[in-house]
């Protein structure tokens, strides 16, 4: 097989890199095909004149992308199913990779090139699932904005103030005492750092943390602002399979790499909804302290659980400084404020606070007031016991709708925390079918397909029900059924 593969020995990029970089390119642009071998490390590492450690580590770092699959006692291959879609807008990526590439960019730029941008533009639908959306119009904006110009009018201290970059202080204590109260988060203000949504949370802990190579181990299916952060750094990404108790600790104590980070979302598992246990949780840590490994939690809407008690966040059952925790006003308010928050170990405070300044300084001080207000005041909590109540009702019309229109035929998880669920259901059509089919009666859906590492997955959907009225529920979910029927 000749893959025409010219390596740059005199570039800064390592020759795994280069090599993944090819052969990526040979999947997207066709020339690699879905289920072709692909020689062996011993003979690719010969005709390239590298070791094959190098070559066995590009082909590792492809399997965790989902472009190659190891069989077992056959080889590697490329992917059965590397999805149409996936190809074609990695191919215009590419393409545009390809004009943009040059010896100007850095590594991390390079990196970039293979992050597939996040923000969907999804189609008008009447009823869209799509997940992620609080009910904004449930949000008391005029006491908002009553709070805003309270600080506006009070200029003098707004415009002169020098801003700390690890946010401003009374609202670092303000979110220290909620966190112990609601979360058992065990924490001094000073260990809390304010950034611009957990986003920006994820990559001021991965810019000091992770040089290219190491390794992180991720949730399989999960979150992709995470992933695509990593990434971006140029980490080496391992999968762990979720399970009914959430990460497999056991699968992840199993692997011999040394892990820098693992990420995680105990509470709501995103996207399946499962919640790890207690026994998990107890597992996990112990092996964050043996293997020195730091844990990211992301705590991101850990705030809605209905009926049962919430399970402590890890953060406050770590005795090992393991844990930086990560939360975010963006389910609990609105997701355009763009504010969140990091809790990190005493000896990290200086670290990331500097790493906040560079970035940006700090973030913005007028809604950093407004918000120590809103939660010193009550508000907050206030609107999150009511939001609580209208998301549980959402849940339950949904619930029952499924049951309704579906009955066995599907399976629902992660009912019991959140605000989206994910939902198996039987068909023979494929996620783009009935994707596709949802559409045409103004329904709009989203497949769990692309958080798995491995696309393989159908029949997976992810329900955002938050946003959409009872009614609209009910009949989303009528006319879903309707067309999987025919
Ligand atoms: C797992 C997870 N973490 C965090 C967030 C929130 O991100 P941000 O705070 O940057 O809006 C989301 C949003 O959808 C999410 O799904």
């Amino acid at each position: 097989m000749d893959l025409a593969i010219f390596l740059d020995r005199t570039s800064a990029i390592p020759i795994y890199q280069q090599l993944a970089e090819k052969l990526r390119h040979a999947v997207l642009e066709g020339r690699l095909k879905p289920n072709q071998k692909l020689p062996s490390s011993r003979t690719l590492a010969k005709s390239l004149n590298i070791s094959r450690f190098t070559v066995t580590q590009s082909y590792e770092q492809l399997e965790s992308e989902g472009y190659l699959e190891t069989r077992c006692g056959a080889g590697t291959y490329v992917c059965s199913q590397i999805p149409d879609d996936w190809l074609q807008s990695k191919a215009i990526e590419l393409v545009a990779a390809q004009s943009s590439r040059s010896s100007v960019l850095s590594q991390f730029g390079n990196n970039l090139i293979s992050v597939k941008h996040l923000e969907v533009s999804e189609p008008e639908n009447e009823i869209s699932f799509r997940y992620g959306n609080p009910a904004v119009e449930f949000f008391p904006i005029s006491q908002w904005r009553r709070l805003l110009s309270r600080h506006c009018k009070n200029s003098p201290t707004l415009l002169h103030y020098t801003p700390d970059a690890a946010g401003y202080f009374p609202l670092r204590v303000e979110i220290a005492n909620y966190l112990g109260r609601s979360r058992a988060v065990r924490c001094t203000p000073e260990q809390v750092i304010i950034v611009n949504g957990s986003q920006q949370a994820l990559n001021l802990i991965a810019r000091p943390i992770l040089d290219p190579g190491d390794w992180v181990a991720m949730e399989d299916p999960g979150y992709l602002g995470a992933r695509y952060c990593f990434r971006g750094q140029g980490a080496n990404l391992q999968p762990i399979a979720v399970n009914s108790e959430g990460l497999d600790v056991e699968a992840l104590a199993r692997c011999h790499q040394k892990f820098k980070l693992v990420y995680v979302t105990p509470s709501h598992q995103f996207p399946t909804g499962v919640t790890l246990t207690l026994a998990q949780r107890i597992a996990l840590l112990q092996w964050a302290q043996t293997t020195e490994t730091l844990i990211i939690e992301d705590d991101y809407d850990s705030e809605y659980r209905y009926g049962e008690q919430p399970i402590p966040a890890l953060q406050g059952m770590d005795r090992s400084q393991s844990v930086i925790y990560v939360g975010t006003f963006s389910k609990t308010m609105f997701p355009s404020l763009r504010i969140g928050y990091l809790v990190v170990p005493l000896s990290w405070i200086s670290l990331v606070s500097k790493a906040k300044w560079l970035c940006d300084r700090a973030s913005s001080l007028l809604e950093q007031y407004a918000l120590t207000d809103w939660i010193a005041e009550g508000h907050f909590e206030r609107h999150i016991r009511r939001m609580r109540h209208l998301y549980n009702l959402r849940r339950q019309v949904l619930i029952e709708a499924f049951q309704n229109y579906f009955g066995s035929r599907i399976t629902i998880l992660g009912a019991n925390a959140g605000i989206h669920v994910m939902v198996k259901i039987e068909t023979g059509l494929s996620d783009d079918m009935v994707i596709q089919k949802a559409a045409g009666v103004g329904v709009g859906l989203i497949s769990a397909r692309e958080y798995y590492w491995k696309p393989q997955h159908q029949g997976e959907f992810i329900f955002g029900y938050a946003q959409l009225e009872e009614t609209q529920i009910e009949q989303g979910i009528f006319k879903l059924s309707q067309i999987l029927e025919h």
